[in-house]
C-alpha cells in the first residue's frame, strides 16, 4: 500500500477548527498509525513559539504514546495573509518538509482569494500540492464565481477539496446506497407515490462564540447553502451513469440546475442580539423554513419542505420522505391507513426506517410498524469521524466527498432566488407556530 504522508499547512491555525477539529483529527490519525509520515505547519497572525501551539491544542487532544513524537513535527509560523514577507517565512520553513503539500484554508471566505494569489506568486504551490477550502464558500453566486475563477489559476480542479462536512457523514453517504442498491426503492422515488419530503436538521445550541461570523452568514448562507442542498441533490438526483466522483456530482449538479424556491420564513431567537460579536439590531436569521419544488417530469407535485435553525428543541437531521396513502380501505371502511414513509435519520440516531400499515392483533384495523435499521446496533459506534476521513480522502485525491465548482455555483445561485422579510423572534427550545404552520395540513417529522 502506498506510504499515506503529508504536509499540512493550516491557514488559520489558532481558530476553533483548527484547534478543536483538524488537529485533534490529524493526531488520531496518526496515533492510529493512518499517517506514515507528515509535518504540520499552522499559521498565525499571532506571535507564538512551536511549543506556544503545542500549549494551545494539548487541551483538545486526549494524548496517548504517540503524543510526543507528533509534536515534533509541529511548526508554528506567523502569517498575516496580505503580508507577503510573511510568506517568504513560510516559504522557509517549508523547504525542509519535503512531502505533497496539503493546504488547509481555515479562514473566512474573503481570505481565500488573496491566500491562493500569495502562496502561488510565492512559489509555494508545486504541481502535486493540493488544497482544501473550508465551507462556506463564497458568500453569493458572484463571489463564489470569483473565487472559483481565482483558485483555478493556481490549482486544477482535480487538485482543489471544498468541504461539506455532511457529505462525509455515513447516513448522508447513504442515501446513494439506499436509493440505488435496493431495487425497490427507485421505481417508487416519484411523483406517483412521494407525496412531499422533509429535510430537517435542527439544533438545540446557539451561535457558540462564533458571533462574528454567523451574523455575517446566518441559517441560510451558513446551512442551506451547503448541507441542506447537498442532502436535497442526493435524495433527488437521477442515478449517475457510474458511482464514482464526477458522474454522482453530474447528476448533483443537474438536481441542483431544476430547484426552484417556492417560499421562506425566516427567524431569529431571543437572546440573539446579546451574543458577543453580534451587530446591534441585526436582522441575521438563526432559523428557517424553506419550499422548494423541482422542474422535473419525476418531481412534479412535490413539495419538499426544509427546515433548519439553532436554538431549536433538540438537535437531529433527518431526511423524511413521506408516501401517498394507499387508496384502498382495508379491513374497516371507516378506517384509513396511515401513509407510507421512508426516514434517514443522520443524526444524533443514525438509521433508514421504513413505516408499513399492519394489522393489529385480534382485532381488525391497521397500525403503524417500523422496519428499522439501527446503524450502530449494527456496525457499531466506532466509525471515523468527519475531519479524519476527509483528511484521508484528500490525501488519497478521492474526490467523491468535496463539492466540485459548478456544484457551489448552483448552490449560491439557488440562495439567490431566496426572498427574505424581517425574521420573527421566537423563544429557545421552542418551535414557533408559523413554523408549525409553515407545511400546511401536513406536520413536519419528530419536532
Ligand atoms: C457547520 C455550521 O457547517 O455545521 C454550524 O457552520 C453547524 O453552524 C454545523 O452547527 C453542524 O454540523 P454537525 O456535524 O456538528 O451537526
Amino acid at each position: 500500500m502506498e506510504k499515506r504522508a503529508a504536509t499540512f499547512i493550516i491557514l488559520g491555525g489558532t481558530g476553533d477548527l483548527a484547534t478543536k477539529k483538524l488537529i485533534p483529527s490529524i493526531y488520531a490519525l496518526f496515533e492510529r498509525g493512518e499517517l506514515d509520515d507528515f509535518d504540520l505547519v499552522a499559521t498565525s497572525r499571532k506571535e507564538m513559539t512551536d511549543q506556544d501551539y503545542v500549549s494551545l491544542i494539548e487541551g483538545n487532544v486526549e494524548k496517548e504514546e504517540r503524543w510526543e513524537e507528533f509534536c515534533s513535527n509541529l511548526h508554528f509560523v506567523r502569517l498575516n495573509f496580505y503580508e507577503p514577507g510573511d510568506y517568504a517565512r513560510l516559504a522557509k520553513v517549508l523547504r525542509g518538509c519535503g512531502r505533497r503539500k496539503l493546504f488547509y484554508l481555515a479562514t473566512l471566505p474573503g481570505h481565500f482569494q488573496a491566500i491562493t494569489t500569495n502562496l502561488a506568486s510565492h512559489d509555494l504551490v508545486t504541481d502535486s500540492d493540493k488544497v482544501i477550502y473550508e465551507k462556506p464558500f463564497g458568500d453569493d453566486l458572484n463571489s463564489a464565481r470569483e473565487l472559483n475563477e481565482t483558485i483555478s489559476r493556481v490549482f486544477p480542479e482535480e487538485r482543489i477539496y471544498r468541504i461539506d462536512h455532511y457529505l462525509d457523514k455515513e447516513l448522508v453517504e447513504n442515501i446513494t446506497v439506499l436509493r440505488f442498491a435496493n431495487s425497490i426503492v427507485e421505481p417508487i422515488w416519484c411523483s406517483k407515490y412521494i407525496d412531499h419530503v422533509q429535510i430537517i436538521a435542527s439544533e438545540d445550541f446557539g451561535v457558540e462564540g462564533r458571533g462574528e461570523f454567523y451574523d455575517r452568514y446566518g441559517a441560510i448562507r451558513d446551512f442551506f447553502q451547503s448541507h441542506i442542498l447537498q442532502l436535497l441533490a442526493l435524495t433527488t438526483m437521477k442515478k449517475p451513469d457510474e458511482f464514482n466522483a464526477e458522474c454522482i456530482r453530474d447528476e448533483k449538479v443537474s438536481a441542483l440546475s431544476k430547484v426552484r424556491v417556492l417560499d421562506t420564513i425566516t427567524g431569529q431567537y431571543r437572546g440573539y442580539l446579546e451574543e458577543d460579536e453580534v451587530e446591534q439590531g441585526s436582522s441575521t436569521e438563526t432559523l428557517a423554513a424553506i419550499k422548494l419544488k423541482l422542474d422535473d417530469p419525476r418531481w412534479r407535485g412535490v413539495p419538499i419542505f426544509t427546515l433548519f435553525g439553532k436554538n431549536l428543541a433538540k438537535k437531529y437531521a433527518q431526511v423524511y420522505v413521506q408516501f401517498k396513502p394507499a387508496a384502498e380501505r382495508f379491513l374497516n371502511d371507516r378506517i384509513e391507513p396511515g401513509p407510507n414513509s421512508l426516514v434517514v435519520s443522520i443524526q444524533p440516531d443514525k438509521g433508514i426506517y421504513f413505516t408499513l400499515n399492519t394489522k393489529v392483533p385480534g382485532e381488525m384495523r391497521t397500525t403503524e410498524s417500523k422496519m428499522n435499521f439501527c446503524y450502530t446496533c449494527h456496525h457499531g459506534p466506532n466509525t471515523p469521524r468527519a475531519y479524519e476521513n476527509l483528511l484521508v480522502q484528500a490525501i488519497g485525491g478521492h474526490q467523491r466527498s468535496f463539492v466540485r465548482s459548478d456544484e457551489i455555483e448552483q448552490q449560491w445561485k439557488i440562495v439567490g432566488g431566496i426572498e427574505r422579510q424581517r425574521p420573527f423572534i421566537y423563544e429557545k427550545g421552542q418551535i414557533p407556530g408559523c413554523v408549525r404552520d409553515f407545511i400546511g395540513k401536513r406536520k413536519w417529522h419528530d419536532l
